[in-house]
């Protein structure tokens, strides 16, 4: 390919002669006889090489070479200087020309110059490209890199989110074996203290307060009862009947329990059912357990007044059931021990609540998400697979 230099000389005379003297060495040779035409033809032509006069009448050599250093990088500069004039060769490179050639000049030494710049200019823009082509790798691998840590932090997540899950499933089955023993046990002498307790009571009718410490005991035996059998529902499954069940009509009938206690409590109920996902095959007094149980906790946290969404929606066979409260929130510091039983911060709670909803989430191979904020509220997130 013949390379192509642009002369610009306001001297006819130079423009013709180095024309004719670099046409003959095959160059592409173009001329203009002022810096403004010199510019338009290195827009259009990008010549590799730019002779440029450095006394010229409108724009100066020095601005002229100023200007196409700035505007066309990839163009390189030689100079034409007069005479005895070093200070001034000495300026021009400063500022970006690649060489000068002190007029008047010979043919030879003009073409070992230009062959020389082009030589010089090859190396440069091939080292240039090089340094390019190394940033551009260089930030690939950045990026590359980037997304490793964070497939690594992602696994990692996982990870010790299926540890937390796998070290729940074996506090639960622990627990199991011991409640089960234990529920057994206590349950027969709890039996025996209602029995006596009713006896006692019958002798005592006249007597309000003994009546009434006596219908305490009761009532206190009927909750060490209660605990214990959610205990047992914490730990085992109880027999239960697998029927294609809607989760619509799961939430709509816990809902329709809460009613009541959302009016008395100046709770917005938003109901949601964005989509109907297909029923699933379920225990309905398991999976009514599960809502039952976050709506009676998302109540909790709202005894004067909220918002309570509950929200359905299935995508890529998965139902979500989103159960969002405007209640006080959940500390972070407790928000790994939530689903832990006996984990309560409640005075009469007894904590089983939550390993509930996950030991019936877990057996129907779903999953559940919780986002808590003390500003905010709560959420939880439960996922069904469907089908
Ligand atoms: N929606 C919620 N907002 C704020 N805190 C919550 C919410 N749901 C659960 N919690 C916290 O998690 C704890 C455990 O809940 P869980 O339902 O297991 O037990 P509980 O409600 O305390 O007792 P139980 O349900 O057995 O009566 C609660 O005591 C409470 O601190
Ligand atoms: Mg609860």
């Amino acid at each position: 390919m013949r390379e192509k230099i642009l002369v610009i000389d306001d001297e006819r005379m130079i423009l013709d002669l180095t024309a004719i003297v670099l046409r003959d060495k095959k160059f592409d040779v173009h001329l203009a006889n002022n810096a403004q035409s010199g510019y338009e033809i290195i827009e259009q032509q990008a010549p590799a090489v730019v002779l440029l006069d450095y006394m010229m009448p409108e724009i100066d050599g020095m601005t002229a070479l100023q200007e196409i250093r700035r505007r066309f990088p990839q163009t390189y500069v030689i100079m034409f200087t007069g005479k005895g004039n070093e200070e001034i060769a000495v300026e021009l490179m400063k500022a970006g020309a690649a060489d000068y050639i002190p007029k008047p000049f010979s043919n030879t030494n003009l073409v070992d110059r230009i062959e020389h710049v082009l030589r010089l200019r090859e190396i440069e823009l091939r080292n240039l490209e090089l340094l390019e082509e190394r940033e551009r790798l260089l930030k690939e691998i950045e990026r590359w890199n980037r997304k490793l840590e964070q497939r690594v932090e992602e696994k990692s997540a996982e990870l010790e989110k299926a540890h937390t899950e796998i070290l729940q499933s074996e506090k639960l089955a622990a627990l199991g074996h011991l409640a089960a023993g234990m529920a057994h046990e206590i349950r027969n002498p709890l039996n025996s203290i209602s029995l006596f307790v009713q006896v006692l009571s019958s002798g005592l009718q006249d007597d309000p307060e003994m009546i009434s410490y006596s219908e305490k005991i009761t009532q206190e035996v009927e909750r060490i009862d209660d605990i214990l059998v959610k205990l047992l529902a914490t730990s085992k499954r109880s027999p239960f009947q697998l029927r294609s069940i809607k989760l619509q009509d799961v939430i709509d009938n816990v809902l329709q329990r809460f009613e009541d206690q959302i009016a008395s409590q100046g709770v917005v109920l938003i109901k949601t059912f964005e989509t109907e996902p297909a029923p699933i095959l379920a225990d309905n007094d398991e999976l009514s357990q599960v809502f039952s149980n976050l709506v009676a906790n998302a109540l909790f946290e709202m005894q004067d007044g909220g918002e309570l969404e509950v929200r359905l929606r299935h995508a890529d066979d998965q139902a979500y059931v989103l159960v969002r409260d405007t209640g006080g929130g959940i500390p972070q510091e407790d928000l790994n021990q939530i689903f832990d039983p006996f984990f309560t911060t409640k005075q009469r709670g007894t904590g089983f609540g939550l390993s509930v909803v996950l030991r019936i989430v877990k057996t129907y191979g779903g999953r559940i998400k919780v986002e808590s904020d003390p500003d905010v509220g709560t959420r939880f997130e439960l996922s069904f697979p469907l089908g």
